[in-house]
């Protein structure tokens, strides 16, 4: 079930806490949560937000985001310097909404999440995506050579400008 995320912390005082997750945690989480807390601070009050990323996996736990990552964020003006760490049972008291990027991640986080208050929390990256686009999903870009790395930075742009009105 997706969460009425309209009722989530959005008249209280108390911080709006938000955690993008992926599989790896170097490519479109750490992409999401850099780009998240660009729009945040443009348009909103930073200390009134958490923002982070975790992985599924911890193959690449302490790790930067993978270096093509880094190339096509910098581009764009987003320097991401997130270490790569695992999602543990804890975020998902810490935090809000956890946001996956595939249903993949989906399937995982619910396998993972520790209660029901806990499932209601899970929502995928495409619920905010508003320009017309054949993805229901953010592709994995691993993979992938430039023009997927492109293609994650769009969508991200849009679903984080998108998150963010949904969330103020
Ligand atoms: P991410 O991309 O989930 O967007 O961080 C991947 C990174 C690493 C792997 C797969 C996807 N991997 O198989 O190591």
């Amino acid at each position: 079930m997706i969460p009425d995320i309209n009722n989530i912390n959005k008249n209280e005082a108390k911080p709006r806490k938000v955690l993008f997750v992926c599989l790896g945690n170097i490519c479109r989480s750490p992409a999401a949560d850099e780009i998240f807390r660009q729009v945040v601070t443009e348009r909103g009050n930073f200390a009134d937000w958490e923002i982070d990323s975790a992985g599924i996996g911890n193959w690449h736990a302490g790790q930067l985001p993978d270096h093509r990552m880094r190339i096509h964020a910098r581009r764009r003006g987003y320097e991401l310097t997130h270490h790569a760490r695992q999602i543990s049972e804890s975020d998902f008291d810490r935090f809000d909404l956890i946001i996956g990027m595939d249903s993949g991640n989906i399937s995982d986080l619910k396998e993972l999440a520790p209660s029901p208050e806990a499932m209601e929390k899970i929502v995928p990256m495409s619920r905010y995506f508003t320009k017309a686009t054949r993805y229901d999903h953010v592709p994995d870009p691993y993979y992938e050579g430039a023009e997927g790395f492109e293609l994650v930075l769009d969508l991200l742009e849009n679903a984080c400008d998108n998150l963010f009105d949904s969330l103020t």
